[in-house]
Parts: structure tokens; C-alpha cells; sequence
């Protein structure tokens, strides 16, 4: 039988043998990952538990909570908030950040997380995922405040996923490429199963929700129409298209295969800058992907050199296979038109 590597013989690896993290942030990826094991029975309950259907409440953003969204929320600050390796915790569920209590000790990252992603994949039993991403907490001030988290995507120091769908996967960098650990059920543990994931620079396949085409901008308007023309047209060849609804479920098999995932800007709420959050969905997945070989854009800039100037801001989404969002940005640039991201 080929030699199993647990999660923690991996994180243990990566500190003591390549030095790549320090103690406290491998405790800490243990930890998230502990909780998304959690969150994964709660999903796999489905209506034998008590975890479907809405909460019927609504988070900052307007949107309706599942009460999923919640449960994976408390998952995650419960189980992070005791360890000592955490200052703060940031959720796309939660209005403001959350400090961890003075009862317990302060540790010098700070995690955000979309605790839920794809909520409406939740009571129609398709794959859904926890999205985090690990900042250090600024050194330069006691305390911890909101602005400490607002960071560019390229100071990440952790970040990752983990999909719940048939199997439960959880995919991780610490930006030494990208690892991927399938969770053993009857062990209980996540094993490796796959390291050093690439992404081809080409694709056949793009991911995007075509009901919101006449919102779009002539740039996205311009690749999914070359991309639609298929074999006569100018890209001479067949592409297929795929839309989960789920970031993760979308991102994970870009990574698995390849392909180019767009929540772009569009002029139905001109003023936001895209649907997709960037601390909780959009720096993370865009780490990921930059980690695997590819690209991520918001059109006219790279997605980890966005500078937040608030907790929960929105940004266009394009990423993917290399050539083929390179390709979108240029037809950006070529249009010289500015998406307002
Ligand atoms: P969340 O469930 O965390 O709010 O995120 C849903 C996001 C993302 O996962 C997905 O790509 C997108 O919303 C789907 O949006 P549409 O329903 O507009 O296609
Ligand atoms: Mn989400
Ligand atoms: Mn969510």
C-alpha cells in the first residue's frame, strides 16, 4: 500500500522539514481544517439534521441567511477562537470583525472566511464549501482593528477551500503551490491526495452566468461571443460551458482541469464593482489559482494587488487558465474600457 500522509504529518512537514510555516499558523490550519470536517457532517445530515432551509434572517449584505450559513459561522469561531493563534476573525455573515475574547490569548494572524459558499446549492443536495484566507495581524499597534484587515490578497500567508460534494476535499497553499487532502470518513482525517496541482494555460471550457448576458460589458460580451462562435469562429475551436452556482465547486474543478471562471462586473448594480466578495471569495480562489500556474483579474488589474478599503467589498471576477484570462484583460485594454472594480 502506498504511504498515507495525513494533514498533520503534512502542516508538520511544512514547518519542520521545509520551514514554511511557523507553529502558530500550522495549529491554526489544523484547526480550520477541524471545523470544516465539522461543517462537512452537518452538510451530509441534510434533512435528518436540522441544517436546511433558510434562517430567516439576513446578513450585512442584504442577502437571506441559510440556516447553513449560520451554523458554519459558529463552526468556525468556536473552534478558532480558544487556541491562541488568532487576533481576529473577519465573516462574510458577520457586520463586523470579531476579536477574539480577552479570557484567551491573542496570536498574531488574523482569519477570514466565507463560511458557506453556494448557499443556494444547499437544499438541492449540490456541492457546496468553505472558503478561508490567513493575514498576519499588523505588528506596528496593540490591538486589532478592522483596518488591520485590509490588506492586499498578495500578503496572504495561508489560504484555501474545502468542497463538500461526493467526496469532502480540502485544498490549501501557503504559497508553495497547492495541495489537495481527500477526507478519509472512517479514519476521520484529511489525506493528501494530490500536490503540486497545475492549471493548463489553455482551455475549451468557461464558467459564467449566462442569464446575465445583456448586463454584461462588451469586453466579457466580446470572449463569450468569440467562445460561442466556436470552430468558425475567430478562437477555431468548440468550447463548453459549465455554471455550478458554487465558487468552489467552479474554482475546484479549475483546478482539476483546467477552464475560466467570471463573475464580472455588469450594469445591473452599476455602482458595485462585482457580486463576488474580495476577502472572502475572490483573494483566496485568486491565490489558489496564481499558485496552480494560472491567473486572476478583475479586467484591468491583478486580483491580489487590490488594495480593500473595506471589510466586505465586492470586486469583478476573471480567473483561470493563464492565456485565457490574460486574453479577456487585453480585450479590456484593447476597448480601453475601465470595469469598475
Ligand atoms: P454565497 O453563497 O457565499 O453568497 O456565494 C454565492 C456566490 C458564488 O458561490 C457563486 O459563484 C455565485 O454566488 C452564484 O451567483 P448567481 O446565483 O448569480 O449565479
Ligand atoms: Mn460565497
Ligand atoms: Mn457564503
Amino acid at each position: 500500500m502506498s504511504k498515507r500522509i495525513s494533514l498533520t504529518r503534512y502542516l508538520v512537514e511544512q514547518q519542520r522539514v521545509d520551514g514554511l510555516i511557523p507553529g502558530q499558523l500550522r495549529l491554526l490550519l489544523e484547526v480550520v481544517a477541524r471545523a470544516c470536517k465539522r461543517i462537512s457532517f452537518e452538510v451530509n445530515k441534510g434533512a435528518l439534521g436540522d441544517a436546511m432551509g433558510s434562517a430567516g434572517s439576513e446578513n450585512v449584505q442584504g442577502e437571506v441567511q441559510k440556516k447553513l450559513d449560520i451554523i458554519a459561522n459558529e463552526v468556525l469561531i468556536e473552534a478558532n477562537e480558544w487556541g491562541g493563534h488568532l487576533a481576529a476573525m473577519a465573516s462574510e455573515e458577520m457586520e463586523g470583525i470579531y476579536i477574539v475574547p480577552n479570557r484567551y490569548p491573542q496570536g498574531e494572524y488574523l482569519l477570514m472566511f466565507d463560511p458557506l459558499d453556494g448557499s443556494s446549492n444547499i437544499d438541492v443536495n449540490v456541492s457546496i464549501g468553505t472558503i478561508f484566507s490567513v493575514l498576519e495581524k499588523p505588528q506596528d499597534h496593540p490591538g486589532v482593528t478592522e483596518g488591520d484587515f485590509l490588506q492586499a490578497g498578495a500578503k496572504q500567508v495561508a489560504a484555501g477551500y474545502c468542497i463538500f460534494g461526493p467526496q469532502t476535499t480540502l485544498v490549501l497553499t501557503v504559497g508553495d503551490g497547492v495541495s489537495m487532502f481527500t477526507l478519509d470518513r472512517e479514519q476521520g482525517s484529511f489525506v493528501l491526495t494530490q500536490e503540486n496541482v497545475r492549471i493548463p494555460e489553455d482551455t475549451k471550457e468557461f464558467s459564467i452566468n449566462m442569464s446575465n448576458m445583456r448586463h454584461w460589458d462588451p469586453a466579457i460580451k466580446r470572449y463569450i461571443d468569440e467562445c460561442l462562435a466556436g470552430e468558425d469562429g475567430p478562437r477555431g475551436k468548440n468550447f463548453n460551458m459549465r455554471w455550478i452556482a458554487s465558487m468552489v465547486a467552479d474554482i475546484h474543478r479549475i483546478l482539476s482541469r483546467g477552464g475560466i471562471f467570471m463573475y464580472p462586473w455588469d450594469k445591473r448594480e452599476p455602482n458595485k464593482p462585482g457580486k463576488l466578495r474580495l476577502m472572502y471569495e475572490a483573494n483566496p480562489m485568486g491565490w489558489l489559482i496564481e499558485q496552480a500556474g494560472g491567473a486572476a483579474s478583475n479586467g484591468k488589474q491583478r486580483i491580489l494587488d487590490v488594495q480593500p478599503t473595506q471589510l466586505h467589498e465586492r470586486v469583478s471576477v476573471i480567473m483561470g487558465s493563464k492565456n485565457e484570462v490574460e486574453r479577456v484583460a487585453q480585450y479590456y485594454a484593447e476597448l480601453n474600457e475601465q470595469p469598475s472594480a
